[in-house]
């Protein structure tokens, strides 16, 4: 062959390879696309949808990413979804995880959703899945607790606490409404495969022994954050009893970064009865197990009704919630778009406050 024909060669495969290289790609985005038309989206998930960006998204993101507060983990995550079951989705929403910033969504424990719209929320998420699900609760996982317990100091504690309380870094493994529910199958694959994308990196590196043996070690924790007691259904005080003491002085308040209130002010205003309103922006189900004595709830996805009721008189507006600050700077930006210009949130929230030891009632003794 001569060099010219030896390049028109060359030229018409390369055309060739580039005709068949972008009809399998326009192949590929039809079949997506036939894929995608194939399975029509249930009336169930677009319950879901709304319910998930009316209550989930200020903390999971708007994507189920997680993160968007806290350490709300990334419940769209591929690895958690081939392994977390509808029950266990189901008990997480109802139930929660008193003593943690997710709190119990239930009717039945307070909350504001009732079973279905909870079912909706597990078919919109498990809508996420990009991966099949597997069962693994069934894997038996023998070990040795006390070899799990070196391994865990290394590996574990770091982030997930000495005994397994969770920290800023990750969520808690010893909650009992978390050790409840999930298997030891669920807690092994966890571990062997860890969450992409998330920093929860994967464990293969070591023997499956030791990871045997962790989570038998998992199943000895018995720490349990302070769960309140049972929820107490009493229905909270008028929207007329909004303002603690109407005819005291107003307080006087130091703001960090103009929105920020300290603890130690709003007990001291508490104390000498200034004129305010303390608003729990959490959950109901939490505001019924306990709150800052004199707050009403004032959940944080349903403000619009409750805000035509606070008064417009420069009264203080305190707003607080566990998180310590999404739920509550989430309240405060509306109500300062509405014109509350003295909505401010308490800074260290109500964990904090509780631990302080500074006043709280349950619903069943709420403001005398
Ligand atoms: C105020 C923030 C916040 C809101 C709002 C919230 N969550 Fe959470 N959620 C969290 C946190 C924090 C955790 C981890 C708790 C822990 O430390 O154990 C969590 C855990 C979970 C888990 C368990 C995941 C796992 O791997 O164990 C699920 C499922 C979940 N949330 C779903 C929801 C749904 C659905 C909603 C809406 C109805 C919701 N959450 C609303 C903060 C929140
Ligand atoms: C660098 C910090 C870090 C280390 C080290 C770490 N984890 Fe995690 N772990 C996380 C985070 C963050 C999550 C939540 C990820 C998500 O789903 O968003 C998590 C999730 C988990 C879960 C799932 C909990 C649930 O509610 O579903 C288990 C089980 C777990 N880790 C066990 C372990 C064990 C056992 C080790 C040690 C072998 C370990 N982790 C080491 C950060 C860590």
């Amino acid at each position: 062959m001569d060099a010219r024909v030896r390049t028109l060669f060359r030229v018409m495969c390369c055309l060739l390879v580039a005709v068949l290289a972008s009809t399998s790609l326009t192949g590929c985005r039809r079949w997506r696309a036939r894929r995608r038309g194939a399975a029509p989206v249930s009336a169930s998930v677009v319950r879901g949808r709304a319910l998930y960006q009316r209550y989930c998204a200020l903390c999971h993101g708007q994507q189920l990413q997680g993160y968007a507060a806290d350490h709300a983990n990334a419940i769209g995550n591929a690895q958690f979804l081939s392994i977390a079951s509808n029950a266990f989705l189901r008990s997480a929403i109802t139930h929660g995880r008193p003593g943690t910033p997710m709190s119990a969504w239930g009717k039945e424990s307070g909350g504001p959703l009732i079973e279905s719209e909870v079912n909706d929320l597990v078919a919109f998420i498990r809508s996420h899945a990009r991966r099949p699900f597997r069962n693994v609760d069934r894997m038996r996982v023998a070990g040795d607790a006390d070899n799990g317990r070196l391994a865990y100091v290394q590996h574990c504690a770091p982030c997930h606490g000495d005994r397994g309380q969770g920290s800023d870094r990750a969520p808690s493994l010893a909650h009992p409404n978390l050790l409840n529910a999930v298997s030891d199958g669920y807690l092994k694959t966890t571990i062997l495969e860890g969450r992409p994308g998330t920093v929860m990196a994967s464990f293969r590196t070591l023997p499956e022994q030791t990871v045997n043996d962790v989570v038998r070690f998992i199943r000895t924790l018995d720490y349990a954050p302070p769960i309140p007691p049972a929820p107490v259904f009493e229905p909270p005080p008028g929207l007329d009893r909004l303002v603690m003491n109407p005819t005291g002085a107003a307080p006087v308040f130091t703001l960090r970064e103009g929105r920020f209130v300290p603890g130690a002010q709003v007990l001291e205003a508490i104390r000498q009865n200034r004129r305010l309103v303390i608003l729990d922006t959490r959950a109901t189900s939490d505001w019924s197990r306990g709150h800052i004595t004199g707050a009403l709830p004032f959940p944080f996805y349903d403000i619009e009704e409750m805000a035509r009721h606070l008064p417009r008189d420069g009264t203080w507006i305190v707003a607080y919630c566990a998180c310590p600050h999404a739920a509550s700077g989430h309240v405060v930006d509306l109500l300062r778009e509405r014109g509350f210009q003295h909505a401010v949130v308490l800074d260290e929230g109500i964990t904090w406050w509780t631990n302080q030891g500074y006043p709280t009632a349950q619903a069943a003794q709420v403001r005398p």
